[in-house]
């Protein structure tokens, strides 16, 4: 496809297409005074990636991605200076006042990126500042058995975690002095844990002073109560209630027989009680395709917020035989994780077809992973695990410290929680990730061009599927695939992502 007058610029933040449909008058903002060099000399080769008629150029190390039809982006082919004659060759065809015009309009795309070695780069958004979070199993018992729970839990499970209000006090007086300090309850079943309302009112009411962290509970909320749905309420805790499906039967494909029913009852009373609540949804075979009657359900039943994820290989999830054919899908036979779970690129793809057609939804999802995902890579950040940069643990409910839920292994067991927080944070292991090579210097990921934007992968999500940090075959292809799928899906401008 070449360059004609309806073929014009469009842009959004990190990544512009020239074969769009913005209106000659607001293009032309764009163009004013730029003078036309017979080359560019860019600050490095750009990568082509192409899907038929359209391409994207991606400049790894200075991280800006840039949308041109595939005719044209040849020229830019792994060329660091590409003289515009290439570009004339190409559209040879075209009038002379149509080949000008598109020269001018790629000048002045690679002049509001960073691409030009004239131009002085914009310093890059980094990493935002991190958290400190400590996420605290406070019980592995369970009401259910999901089948994919990362933490196994069960009714047969009875640990419980001892000592709670000092391992929050200690973990609040450690980090007070981080911007943001979360506290959220998880388990097993927090609200089967007759712990959970007296832990809240004391962190909430005597915890150090003058720091009172944002408390948050996960539930399946079968079993929430009038009384923790007040309590809740009246101090400000943020729930966020486990919805697997629109429908019993794709819930309950996850969770077991009975529990959807009771899950809504429990969004229910909070929602009478006023208690501020999201949901988790696990993006499923059995969901995949009814996403949105999902996320329509969850507002209509009073969230405020909807976190859709895909599946993490740990605990049940990561034994295949528990985890039953529940969809025939084509689309998810070729998984490498060989459990019929929705590769990432197209849980993307699918919450992108949704928010195109109800980009009223994008409210509710904005702290989501596919949200979340996107603005990261539109406003350039690079991904950096932050385990040993920011603190963030997971103690599970026999007191035993983790870096992070995603590397709940015996192998990264840092400790226990009676050693104190101060102790935890200088673990040899946290040092380690602290000053790990950049993804520029790791042998596997240094000549690869989405590096910046995919960041080798998450250190526990490879180890749980590798037994080693960095990340395998498989697993780099699926990251490639969705890294790719969100630059493509920025490159068509989504209009739900604002101005
Ligand atoms: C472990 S549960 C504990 C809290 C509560 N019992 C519940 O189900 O919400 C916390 C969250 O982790 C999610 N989860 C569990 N196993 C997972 C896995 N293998 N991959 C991704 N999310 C998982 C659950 O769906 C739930 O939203
Ligand atoms: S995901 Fe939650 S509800 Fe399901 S078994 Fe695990 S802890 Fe229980
Ligand atoms: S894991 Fe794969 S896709 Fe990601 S940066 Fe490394 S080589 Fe690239």
């Amino acid at each position: 496809m070449s360059l004609s007058h309806s073929q014009q610029v469009t842009e959004s933040n990190a990544v512009r297409v020239v074969d769009g449909n913005v209106p000659l008058a607001s293009r032309t903002r764009h163009l004013g005074g730029s003078v036309l060099q017979r080359c560019w000399t860019l600050v490095e080769a750009p990568v082509q990636i192409a899907r038929g008629a359209r391409s994207l150029l991606v400049f790894p190390e200075t991280q800006e991605v840039i949308g041109l039809s595939t005719r044209i982006a040849h020229c830019f082919h792994n060329e660091a200076a590409v003289c515009q004659d290439a570009v004339r060759d190409v559209l040879s065809e075209q009038t002379h006042e149509v080949v000008e015009q598109t020269i001018t309009q790629i000048d002045a795309l690679l002049r509001t990126r960073c691409v030009l070695e004239s131009k002085e780069c914009r310093v890059r958004n980094d990493s935002p500042p991190y958290d400190a979070v400590l996420n605290l199993s406070v019980t592995e018992f369970c009401n259910l058995r999901c089948r994919h729970c990362y933490s196994d839990s069960s009714p047969s499970r009875s640990g419980r975690i001892k000592n709670p209000e000092a391992v929050v006090r200690d973990f609040v007086s450690t980090f007070g002095d981080h911007e943001r300090l979360d506290v959220a309850l998880t388990g097993g079943e927090p609200t089967l844990w007759p712990g959970t309302v007296p832990l809240l009112k004391t962190v909430s009411f005597s915890s150090v002073p003058g720091r009172i962290p944002t408390l948050y509970v996960n539930t399946n909320g079968t079993v929430l109560t009038d009384e923790h749905a007040r309590t809740f309420a009246s101090l400000g805790v943020h729930v966020a209630v486990s919805l697997d499906g629109p429908d019993a039967y794709t819930h309950e494909q996850i969770r077991g027989p009975g529990t959807f029913f009771r899950t809504l009852k429990g969004m229910e009373r909070l929602r009478f009680a006023n208690a501020w609540f999201g949901v988790n949804v696990l993006i499923h075979p059995g969901n995949f395709d009814r996403l949105e009657e999902l996320f329509d359900l969850a507002v209509g039943s009073g969230a405020k917020s909807i976190n859709a994820f895909t599946l993490d290989r740990m605990g049940r999830a990561s034994r295949a035989e528990e985890w039953p054919n529940i969809a025939r899908d084509e689309r998810f036979k070729n998984d490498s994780r060989q459990l019929e779970c929705v590769p990432d690129y197209l849980a993307y793809r699918q919450q992108h077809r949704i928010l195109t057609r109800r980009p009223d939804l994008a409210m509710y999802l904005r702290n989501g992973f596919f949200l979340g995902q996107l603005l990261r890579v539109r406003l350039r950040r690079r991904v950096r695990c932050g385990i040993g940069r920011h603190p963030t643990f997971y103690v599970s409910s026999d007191g035993s410290a983790y870096p992070d839920i995603a590397l709940f292994h015996p192998e990264f067991k840092l400790g226990s929680v009676s050693m104190g927080f101060e102790q935890l944070r200088r673990h040899p292991f946290l040092e380690m990730m602290r000053n790990r090579e950049p993804i520029s210097a790791r042998s596997q990921c240094a000549s690869c061009p989405l590096r910046m934007f995919c960041g080798g992968g998450c250190p526990g999500d490879n180890f749980q599927r590798t037994g080693t940090l960095e990340p395998s075959e498989d697993i780099c292809q699926e990251l490639y695939q969705a890294t790719e799928e969100l630059l493509w899906i920025l490159s068509e401008r989504p209009a739900y992502l604002g101005a």
